[in-house]
């Protein structure tokens, strides 16, 4: 069973789960093409099909994925547990050699993910991203088995990290400084040693980075500030290496601290905070900095958990875009791109369906209503009529009768005194789209009004009485809607 299949199980009802909110983009769009050509905005209609049918194209275009092979080589760094782990067995089952870094490799005991890795057909390496010379070892090993393998490294994924909880005044430098070289310092120090290699491969650099790059939590200011950092050298790195062929992009994962080992060392970093607090902090936190250790050092978050792959099998699916889309987008995050490009499709239906709303409007003693009216700019009573511009409005309706002829009939009432209107086009037939005069009874039929509004109107509040009368003067379809004559 692969990946998408258990992410989303088989067959249809899979693929509809897989691709739903592109479907249901998807059906939005398409609910407003059948009204709007429904309500006879043909050329409307046209449009939104085109910008559909343009924005699939691009998708598919632009979300293309390379192929995995053999002789792809992915780095991964700090493979110890966690993210970086499951990251390494991913790939590998996806068929790519594999090379995990890890901080130390253990004697004997608690080797387990090692074992598993290596049972796997992972290499493992020792790397302190901390530490000059063995990154610089680590180097040499990347050259070696790229040379002996004769592989392609494909990419470098730079997760190797580590996170103290704990408010910012009882972090001590020490503990600044732990963080910021491994997140930081540790993450530029493995990416400046390949970078040779890394131009030579056209390869990938996957930064792993977090939502506290964006939005810094309380607790972990210092390891928000990391991951900031990263952010900002990620945007400018992405951009100095693009001419290079290399490709840059930060990778979001979620959330898991339950499944990884980043708190494991929690308890030893709170002893650290306890030995350097100041006699005057000691007091002043007193029993908020017990309950605050007591808490970050429950069993469930500070356990070492080794070999366990991370559940959150999206998490997968979202690396395999940042590793193998051919277009990469700068940062991927679990979800969050659809969801923003979901946000804006659905605002954009409610705005078409917004600005499709029905004008209110009456109906006439003397006439049926439309099946739909818009004034246009006028969702709400009254409508301004604008001086010295053009009232524009389109009506649906169905012909209750055969007709050969259509004419334009306006009232206009004002303070209680009802006037005909002289319209300057009063041959409707002239004006209807979807139909053309004769009409039989039942046909549908669009008629669209454009009624100029003298600069010497008076400014009054009126009513205004449209119908479509038949060579019988029976009416068509009638109305009346509120306005007031303005200044535009
Ligand atoms: N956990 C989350 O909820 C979460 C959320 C967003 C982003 N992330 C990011 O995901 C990445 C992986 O975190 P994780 O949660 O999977 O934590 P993890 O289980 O603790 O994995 C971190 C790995 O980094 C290694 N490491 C630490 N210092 C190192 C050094 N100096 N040199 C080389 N390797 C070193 C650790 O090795 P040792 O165990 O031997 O020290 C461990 O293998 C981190 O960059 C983290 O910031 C995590």
């Amino acid at each position: 069973m692969n990946l998408m299949e258990k992410v989303y199980g088989s067959g249809w009802a899979a693929w509809c789960r897989k691709h739903s909110i592109a479907l249901q983009i998807g059906t939005t769009i398409s609910c407003n093409i059948a009204y709007l050509a429904d309500t006879g905005h043909m050329r409307k209609a046209v449009t939104l099909s085109m910008i559909l049918l343009g924005g699939t194209t691009l998708y598919c275009f632009f979300s293309r994925r390379r192929k995995i092979n053999a002789r792809d080589l992915i780095v991964i760094t700090g493979c110890n547990s966690g993210l970086g782990y499951s990251l390494a067995m991913h790939c590998r089952a996806k068929g790519a050699m594999v090379l995990a870094g890890v901080r130390e490799i253990p004697t004997a005991a608690n080797s387990n993910a090692i074992e598993a890795l290596k049972n796997k057909g992972v290499i493992v390496h020792q790397v302190d991203i901390a530490d000059e010379q063995s990154v610089r070892d680590f180097r040499h090993k990347v050259k070696e088995l790229l040379e002996e393998r004769q592989l392609v490294l494909r990419a470098l994924v730079n997760n190797a990290g580590v996170m103290v909880f704990g408010e910012f005044e009882w972090q001590t430098q020490k503990l600044a400084e732990y963080q910021v070289n491994v997140n930081l310092l540790g993450t530029m120090r493995v990416t400046r040693e390949l970078m040779p290699i890394l131009r030579e491969n056209h390869s990938r650099i996957i930064v792993i980075s977090s939502h506290c790059a964006n939005e810094s939590l309380p607790g972990i200011s210092i390891y928000g500030a990391t991951k900031a950092a990263l952010l900002a050298w990620t945007t400018s790195l992405r951009v100095e290496v693009r001419k290079y062929g290399i490709e840059v992009v930060s990778f979001i994962p979620g959330g898991f601290v339950e499944e990884s080992n980043i708190m494991k060392r929690q308890r030893l970093h709170f002893d650290e905070m306890r030995q350097h607090m100041s006699e005057e902090a000691k007091e002043f936190y007193g029993h908020y900095f017990t309950q605050y250790v007591e808490y970050f050092t429950m069993p469930y978050l500070t356990e070492s958990r080794d070999s366990v792959k991370l559940s959150n099998l999206t998490i997968y699916e979202t690396f395999d875009n940042a590793l193998l889309n051919v277009y990469p987008s700068a940062i991927y995050s679990e979800d969050a791109n659809m969801k923003a490009f979901a946000s804006v499709c659905i605002i954009l239906a409610i705005c078409v369906a917004a600005s499709l709303q029905d004008t209110p409007h009456a109906r006439c003693d003397n006439g049926p209503p439309p099946n739909s009216l818009i004034v246009d700019g006028c969702n709400s009573t009254p409508c301004g009529f604008y001086r010295g511009t053009n009232l524009t409005a389109h009506w649906n309706f169905n012909a209750n009768a055969d007709t050969e002829k259509l004419t334009v009939s306006v009232k206009v009432t004002i303070l209680g005194v009802t006037m005909p209107y002289p319209y300057p086009h009063p041959n409707a037939c002239e004006s209807l789209t979807n139909s053309k005069c004769p009409l039989s009874k039942g046909d549908h039929a669009t008629y669209n009004l454009l009624m100029p509004i003298s600069k010497n109107y008076p400014s009054f509040r009126m009513t205004i009485e449209f119908s479509l009368n038949d060579e019988n003067n029976n009416s068509q379809v009638c109305f009346k809607v509120e306005g007031q004559v303005t200044d535009p």
